[in-house]
């Protein structure tokens, strides 16, 4: 089949010269065919890159200042850039509270929620619950009460019921059942995570 020229030979770039020309041919084509593209600038290096921003927060009564990425998650703040790995990534949508860390005395889910949106906040997450080497009543709790299997929904557990048990110190079984349902167990020890809740209010009321 004949190649296809349509224009005059002296403007025109013919299918089959334009593929054996490769990035001559491409190289000629965008400078002469692109308007501007001859005159096109690269991004000034001085400027602030506008997808970065410096956040400023507490995490665990420790001040920090940096720079990251502004699609940066909470969680990936905390596991990759202060390197507080207790914090576990389960679903990483919102659906299994594996990630549940405290952000101003409230719990959030940290796989959906920006490091950005922290700024000048307080996070406490499980390592920050540990005073001087001493396990804080709630972790005591559900050592002793055997409130996990795999673990690993563990601190994200600990974390809810920090939070619930801080607003309500004396619960029923059916306020802690309800203050925990955004956190499952794929171990299915609920069980025995609910002793560890109902545990741990006596032990921080004693
Ligand atoms: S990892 Fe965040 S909700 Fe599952
Ligand atoms: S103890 Fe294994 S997921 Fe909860």
């Amino acid at each position: 089949m004949a190649d296809d020229h349509r224009d005059t030979p002296d403007q025109s770039v013919s299918r089959r010269a334009f593929l054996k020309g490769g990035a001559v041919a491409t190289g000629a084509l965008s400078a002469s065919l692109i308007p501007g593209a001859a005159d096109a600038q690269l991004p000034d290096a001085t400027e602030p890159d506008p997808h970065r921003t410096t956040v400023e927060l507490k995490v665990n009564g420790v001040a920090y200042r940096k720079e990251i990425s502004n699609r940066t998650t909470l969680l990936q703040f905390l596991r990759e850039d202060l390197k507080l790995t207790g914090t576990k990534m389960g679903c990483d949508r919102l659906q299994c509270g594996a990630c549940t860390v405290i952000l101003n005395g409230r719990t959030v889910y940290s796989c959906t929620t920006l490091a950005l949106e922290a700024t000048g906040g307080e996070v406490l997450t499980i390592e920050g619950l540990t005073k001087d080497d001493r396990l804080h009543p709630i972790q005591q709790a559900f050592i002793e009460q055997s409130g996990y299997q795999c673990g690993f929904c563990t601190s994200g557990q600990i974390m809810s019921t920090k939070a619930f048990l801080d607003r309500v110190p004396n619960p029923t079984e059916e306020q802690a059942r309800l203050a925990l349902s955004g956190n499952l167990c794929r171990c299915a020890a609920y069980k025995k995570i609910l002793e560890s809740v109902m545990a741990a209010s006596r032990l921080m009321r004693a």
